[in-house]
C-alpha cells in the first residue's frame, strides 16, 4: 500500500488524526494519555465524545501556536491515517516566557490539578535544559495496523533534516515505547523523568485520576545540530 508523508489539513484533518491518536495510545494501553486526553465516563459514546474533545482541542492548540506543525502518513489506497505526528518548530528559546497549559479539558476539581502537575513535570526537564530554539516532536503515534514498516523512522528523518537546516538541537520525551526509535538515531539519554503528581489535600476526583494514571516513565532525549559526536559533542548547558 502507498503511503506518503504530508502535512496534515487543519481544516479538515483534526477528527481523523484524533481518532487515530486515541487507537494509538490504547493498543497497549498508555495510562499517562488518559491525563491528557481523558474520557469521561464509560462505555462507547463517553469515547466518541472524548475523541470529538480531542480534535476541538488539537485544532484549538494548533491555532493559537504558531510553532506547530502536524504531519501525517497516508494511506493513499483507503485515505487512512497511519502516522500523526505533532512539531514544536522553536526558532527562538520557547521557555524564555513561562508557559502554561490549564487542564481545561478536566472539571475544576483534583482531576485538573492533577493533570496540570503531570503536564508540568513532564516539561521540566527540557526546561532545564532546552533554553535554546529548537525542534521538538511533542506527539509521535503510529496505528497498530501499521507499526514496524519504518513510518515512525520516515518521521526522525524529517525531524532530523529540519533540525539541521535549521542549525538547531531536537529533543523529545520517549515514551519506554518510542526509546528505541530514537536511540537507533543517534539520540542521547538526558534524563529519565518519573512523573507521579503528588499533593497533601487529596479530593476523591484526585483519587480518581491518580489510580487510574499512577505513575508514568519518559526518557529526555536530545540530538545536537548535526548529530551527537562522543568525545566532542559538549552539551550547551553543561558549558560555563
Ligand atoms: C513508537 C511508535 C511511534 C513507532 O512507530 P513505527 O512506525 O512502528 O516505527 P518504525 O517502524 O520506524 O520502527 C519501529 C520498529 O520497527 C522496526 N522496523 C522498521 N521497519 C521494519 C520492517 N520493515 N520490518 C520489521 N521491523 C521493522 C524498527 O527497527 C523498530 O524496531 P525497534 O522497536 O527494535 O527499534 C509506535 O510504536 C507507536 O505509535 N506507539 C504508541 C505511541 C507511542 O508510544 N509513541 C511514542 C511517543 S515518544
Amino acid at each position: 500500500m502507498p503511503l506518503e508523508l504530508q502535512d496534515a489539513d487543519p481544516t479538515s484533518d483534526f477528527p481523523a488524526l484524533a481518532r487515530a491518536l486515541f487507537e494509538s495510545y490504547e493498543e497497549p494501553w498508555q495510562s499517562f494519555f488518559h491525563a491528557y486526553f481523558p474520557i469521561h465516563g464509560a462505555g462507547e459514546e463517553a469515547r466518541e465524545a472524548a475523541i470529538r474533545e480531542a480534535a476541538t482541542r488539537l485544532e484549538d492548540w494548533h491555532t493559537h501556536d504558531l510553532t506547530m506543525r502536524w504531519q501525517k502518513i497516508v494511506d493513499t489506497e483507503t485515505g487512512n491515517i497511519a502516522t500523526g505526528a505533532l512539531w514544536n518548530i522553536y526558532p527562538e528559546n520557547p521557555f524564555a516566557e513561562t508557559q502554561e497549559l490549564p487542564a481545561t479539558w478536566f472539571p475544576d476539581d483534583g482531576s485538573r490539578r492533577f493533570a496540570e502537575q503531570l503536564v508540568e513535570l513532564h516539561g521540566q526537564p527540557r526546561a532545564r535544559v532546552g533554553q535554546r530554539p529548537h525542534v521538538y516532536l511533542f506527539i509521535l503515534f503510529t496505528h497498530p495496523r501499521y507499526r514496524r514498516r519504518g513510518l515512525g523512522q520516515q518521521i526522525m528523518e524529517w525531524g532530523m533534516k529540519k533540525a539541521d537546516e535549521m542549525g538547531v538541537e531536537f529533543f523529545l520525551d520517549a515514551t519506554p515505547m518510542g526509546r528505541s526509535l530514537y536511540e537507533r538515531n543517534g539520540f542521547v539519554l538526558i534524563e529519565e523523568n518519573v512523573i507521579l503528581p503528588k499533593t497533601d489535600s487529596p479530593d476523591d476526583a484526585w483519587r480518581e485520576i491518580e489510580a487510574k494514571v499512577g505513575s508514568s516513565t519518559h526518557y529526555l532525549m536530545w540530538r545536537p545540530a548535526g548529530g551527537y559526536k562522543e568525545g566532542e559533542t559538549i552539551k550547551p548547558w553543561e558549558e560555563k
